[in-house]
């Protein structure tokens, strides 16, 4: 692996970019599939959850990534991922690094970013859903990250299920809000996120939500405040698979994008 301090790593936003990946949570809609087994680790077609987060970053030039879990499932994951032995960086040819941290109780994803406090130290990151699946590719984003903090939005039929943005009208960020009963838009913020450092400082004094998480939405609004978040807009498929009819889609687009080829 490169060393961080490896001077032709500094010719882009990757040199100090550090991944994280949130693979807790309780997953309730998805029992009893999930009553022994960790969500991310069911299959979508051909591979566990969990891959397609991994696979997201590594293509986006990410060479460290934690992965945050439950301590019940912690080495379920150790078992499945090791070290990193099978993800092969593009640019150093050599593998990847994962890291594991414990989320004790899944209090919320701003909760779960922190418990990567120390390992992201004083380098930005890519935080991804260990649950979502992204066919966009979002390496230039990633690259060209400056700064600030960057949100990929699509529009979706039921808003009412996700973090809604509300944009003004070129387009910019206006706010965001958590499962809104009445949402402002039908732009959905999906779950990937790239952050600039100040991120943990806006978790300082962090209240917890009407539904008793750290939200997420949360800290992107600290950064609206700052007029420092950008939106992406993706343009292809996106899944969020947290129900039995969301698993069986993303695994049918999968298995049809496979014989295509
Ligand atoms: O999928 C996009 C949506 O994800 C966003 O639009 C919402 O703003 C965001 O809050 C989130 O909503 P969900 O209801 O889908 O979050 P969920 O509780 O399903 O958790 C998402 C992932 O994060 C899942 O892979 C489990 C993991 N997780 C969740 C919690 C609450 C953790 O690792 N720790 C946690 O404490």
């Amino acid at each position: 692996m490169q060393s961080p301090t490896d001077p032709t790593q500094k010719k882009n936003g990757l040199h100090n970019m550090k991944g994280v990946i949130l693979a807790g949570g309780r997953a309730t809609r998805l029992h009893p599939l999930t009553l022994v087994t960790n969500k991310h680790l069911l299959p979508i077609y051909d591979k566990p959850i969990i891959y397609y987060a991994i696979e997201k970053l590594v293509s986006a030039g990410i060479e460290r990534i934690m992965i945050v879990t439950s301590p019940y499932h912690v080495d379920d994951f150790v078992n499945l991922l090791g070290s990193g032995q099978n993800f092969i960086s593009k640019k150093s040819g050599k593998q990847i690094q994962i890291v594991y941290g414990i989320q004790n109780a899944p209090v919320g994803l701003a909760n779960g970013l922190c418990i990567a406090k120390d390992y992201v130290g004083p380098d930005n990151c890519t935080l991804c859903l260990g649950d979502n699946v992204f066919e966009d590719d979002v390496s230039t984003h990633i690259k060209n990250f400056s700064g600030g903090n960057t949100i990929f939005l699509t529009q979706v039929p039921d808003p009412e299920r996700f973090g809604v943005a509300t944009l003004n009208a070129s387009g910019g960020f206006v706010r965001v809000d958590e499962k809104p009963k009445k949402p402002k838009s039908n732009w959905a913020v999906t779950g990937l996120y790239i952050f600039d450092n100040t991120v943990f400082d806006k978790m300082i004094g962090q209240p917890l939500s009407a539904r008793g998480e750290q939200e997420i939405t949360y800290l992107i609004n600290k950064y609206g405040e700052e007029k420092a978040v950008q939106p992406v807009f993706l343009k292809k498929k996106w899944f969020d698979v947290g129900t039995f009819d969301s698993l069986i889609s993303a695994g049918e687009y999968m298995r049809k994008k496979a014989h295509k080829k």
